[in-house]
């Protein structure tokens, strides 16, 4: 399988080497010259980003929106699968991408990153009736704590299609993640179903085709919240303990290094002004 998806990358590098060397956009972003700024995103995570009928909503929105104002451009939002962000940001078809997006050194090959502007966690969902309570329900641990196996191999879990989520449940036991691997590192025992969204994980879960969807917390505890009835009860619910910490950050080429500087800039200022405090509250409530 890796095998198979390694020679599927390199073609798909070829290609967008070739699309790079031929189009102009490959130069970044030209600040002086555009007057519009292509946000892309992936809408089915909320409180982050997701659609209100035709209307795009969310945390990642507002500060695009304000970025853009303070900016002096017009925003246009792109939503596209998540899997085709980084393609985008890279070959420059969008300007720059605010997803819930984790900044990880794999990605930092492709694009670069702001600075950051929220932190996730990657936390664990389950059916409510299930026998899970927490992460030491899954692994059995050698003396100094690490896990070796699972305790439970015809485990299946859930995740959106190469998000960290993905990364890290696809990865060996050993760790911490639900495959085996061979030694080369490919899959030898894939336990992982990646959907294209994380709502459709949770319907995999809510179904029994998974047993645990592994995803950012705040989309967790939207869609727990989203499948509560009147009377607070809810088929899923997400695990105390939390999977990875991480942070989130807006992507964009490489090349855009003018655009890169001015985001950062008013990132800092709606850090000092409260503005991105303020936002984050709108969706966020504290506890
Ligand atoms: N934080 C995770 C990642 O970067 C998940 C992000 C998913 N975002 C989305 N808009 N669907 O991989």
């Amino acid at each position: 399988m890796r095998k198979f998806l390694s020679v599927v990358m390199a073609l798909v590098m070829v290609v967008g080497m070739a699309f790079a060397a031929t189009s102009c956009s490959s130069k970044g972003y030209d600040f002086d010259k555009e007057t519009e700024l292509v946000m892309v995103t992936n809408a089915a995570f909320p409180p982050y980003e997701s659609k209100s009928g035709d209307e795009f909503v969310g945390i990642d929105i507002d500060i695009a929106k304000e970025i853009a104002k303070r900016l002096g451009k017009t925003l246009r939002i792109e939503d596209v699968d998540f899997n085709s962000i980084i393609t985008g940001i890279e070959t420059g078809k969008y300007d720059m991408a605010l997803a819930g997006m984790t900044v990880t050194e794999e990605r930092k090959k492709s694009v670069s990153f702001s600075d950051s502007y929220a932190t996730g966690i990657q936390v664990m969902i389950v059916r409510s009736d299930s026998q899970y309570q927490s992460i030491d329900d899954f692994f059995n641990y050698d003396e100094e704590g690490n896990p070796v196996s699972l305790k439970n191999t015809d485990i299946k879990i859930g995740v959106q299609q190469t998000t960290t989520g993905d990364i890290y449940s696809s990865a060996d036991v050993t760790g911490w993640g639900f495959n085996d691997l061979n030694e080369d590192e490919s899959i030898k025992t894939d336990r992982v179903t990646r959907y294209k969204t994380g709502a459709d994980a949770v319907e995999a879960l809510k179904t029994g085709k998974v047993d645990v969807v592994i995803i950012d917390n705040e989309p967790a505890k939207s869609f727990v919240a989203s499948n509560t009835d009147g009377s607070g009860n809810s088929p899923i619910r997400i695990l105390e303990t939390e999977y990875t910490n991480e942070d989130y950050a807006i992507a964009v080429n490489k090349n855009s290094t003018v655009l890169l500087e001015k985001i950062n800039q008013v990132l800092k200022e709606m850090k000092e002004d409260g503005t991105l405090d303020r936002i984050i509250s709108t969706y966020i409530k504290a506890e």
